[in-house]
């Protein structure tokens, strides 16, 4: 019988996706999540056959530059891969894969977790009921905005997206706009009660609330910056599940603090685990640490997902999910 394949695990990962890995692989966990340097990853380019990294791992060009090369897959744990150089992997003929459709409803869930505590001023309630500040029922008292029947305008509408748009007009009333430089088919949109738009400035100019869901890429980086906060309706919400450099943290800071924007509610950072202090110390900014997919039950299937793309890619099959 052949060795049985190297797989490196850069983060612990729920227990049923440990068992399952090693079960099938010569698999090196990391039961004490600590993450790997980039020494760690070229030391895994170098030893392993296969890398399932995570969003904190960057898969630079200088990593997969390691040699001599054993890694002949990188396995994501996650739909986003802009933490690996993608173009440098396919350069070198290392396989990329993702975990898409599994975390799509847990993401929208957050998104409109976001979107009401932002607009419902949540945050700012519970921080004000611990902190024992609370006096009592009065008709004006902590005023927050209304969510039902507004706008909301998507940029971007992949699957995350348009699970947003259904929770949002079918659960909310809302009316949906969205700009897709590839749209859904006319249909898809119709049942979404969604409605598309030439340019991302015609859904900012429209909407009370702008959502974001593109991908992290060269051009969407700083998508939102201040040219476009200044385009986007006065007192309107930013919210962003995506990735953090598609916003410019500085501008979105201005647009907040000349109060052209009422609230921000954020899950993704231009530089994570770093906050822009300024946005720390605003009442009507809604900060979360990266949890769009932090369910048990999302975290497994996106373990098991990256688990069957190693299963099909070691067995010679197609990748279910190949990036390059
Ligand atoms: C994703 O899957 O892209 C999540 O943000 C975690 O990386």
């Amino acid at each position: 019988m052949s060795a049985r394949p190297v797989v490196v695990v850069t983060r612990r990962l729920p227990d049923a996706v440990h068992e399952a890995l090693a079960r099938e692989f010569d698999a090196r966990l990391n039961p004490e999540d600590r993450p790997l340097t980039a020494e760690g990853l070229r030391e895994a380019v170098r030893t392993a056959d296969a890398l399932l990294p995570t969003v904190t791992d960057k898969v630079t060009a200088d990593v997969l530059s390691a040699e001599p090369r054993r890694l002949k897959l990188i396995a994501n744990f996650g739909v986003g891969f802009n933490n690996i150089d993608v173009e440098a992997a396919k350069a070198r003929g290392v396989a990329v894969s993702n975990t898409p459709d599994v975390l799509t409803d847990a993401t929208a869930d957050l998104a409109m977790t976001l979107l009401l505590m932002v607009a419902r001023r949540t945050g700012e309630g519970e921080r004000h009921v611990r902190g024992g500040q609370w006096t009592g029922w009065r008709p004006t008292h902590m005023l927050g905005t209304q969510v039902s029947g507004k706008t909301i305008g998507l940029i971007g509408m992949g699957r995350i997206a348009r699970a947003v748009a259904q929770r949002a007009h079918h659960g909310f009333g809302m009316k949906v706009i969205f700009h897709d430089p590839y749209p859904p088919p006319p249909e898809v949109a119709a049942a979404l009660g969604a409605e598309p738009r030439a340019s991302v400035d015609d859904v900012l100019r429209e909407a009370d609330f702008v959502s974001l869901h593109c991908p992290a890429t060269a051009e969407t980086h700083h998508l939102m910056n201040r040219e476009r906060f200044g385009r986007m309706r006065p007192g309107a919400f930013l919210i962003n599940t995506a990735r953090g450099d598609v916003v410019d943290e500085a501008g979105l800071v201005e647009a907040l603090e000349s109060g052209r924007l009422a609230g921000a509610g954020l899950d993704v950072f231009e530089k994570e685990p770093q906050v822009t202090q300024a946005l720390v110390t605003m009442d009507n900014v809604v900060l979360l640490p990266h949890l769009g997919s932090a369910t048990e039950e999302t975290r497994v299937a996106m373990g098991m997902r990256a688990f069957e793309n190693l299963r099909l890619f070691f067995a010679g099959e197609p990748l279910r999910d190949r990036v390059v």
